[in-house]
């Protein structure tokens, strides 16, 4: 099996969809390389493709604050990335066939980190990693545990929360049963 640096090389080498004609930087992600939580978004935006690093925009910043209020810091205790590694134009939904070129990435970062949660960012992420007919309004906050034994949960995207202030309480009521599910089944997250 690949080792995380020789993932990462691939992946920032990466020319496999068009995507790669477009990008600044290829986003790989970020955090421990041995955390418990992982959160996954759909793809970088235009602050992720500048910098190279997801979730730093307005999105991210709300992000990192809300989590903070669950003692979760990508620095210490959660690891971050996206779907599709390079940014859509504009910002659009990631095509199908760029997250079947790009998910395979994915799928190695989850075989190394092996994560006991995964939580996924909007109804992209959650119709690629939950299932494909998933409804966020309606299944934000469940959790779902597929063969492969890790739990998984969608919150609502960042940046609908920006856009719809009145779906924050109910991605607080969704951290903090994000917060029960650590205490009960990780054991270094806090
Ligand atoms: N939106 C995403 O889905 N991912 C990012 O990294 C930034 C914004
Ligand atoms: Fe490669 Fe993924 Fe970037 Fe497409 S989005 S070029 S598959 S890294």
């Amino acid at each position: 099996m690949a080792n995380w640096e020789e993932l990462r090389g691939r992946c920032m080498a990466c020319r496999k969809c068009a995507l790669a004609e477009t990008r600044t930087n290829v986003v790989f992600g970020a955090g421990p390389r041995d955390a418990e939580v992982m959160f996954i978004g759909e793809g970088p935006g235009e602050n992720e493709d500048l910098q190279g690093e997801p979730f730093v925009g307005k999105g991210g910043q709300l992000l990192d604050e809300m989590l903070s209020l669950i003692d979760l810091d990508r620095t210490r205790n959660f690891y971050i990335t996206n779907i599709v590694k390079c940014r859509p134009p504009h910002n659009r939904d990631p095509l199908n066939t760029e997250q079947d070129a790009c998910i395979g990435y994915l799928e190695e970062q989850i075989d190394l980190l092996k994560p006991k949660i995964i939580v996924c960012l909007g109804r992209i992420a959650a119709a690629r990693l939950i299932k494909p007919d998933f409804k966020i309004t309606r299944e934000h906050g469940q959790w779902f545990r597929l063969e492969d034994g890790v739990w998984r949960m969608a919150i609502y995207h960042p940046a609908a929360l920006l856009r719809d202030p009145d779906k924050r309480p109910d991605t607080f009521a969704d951290l903090r049963a994000l917060r029960a599910k650590i205490r009960e089944v990780c054991t270094r997250t806090y």
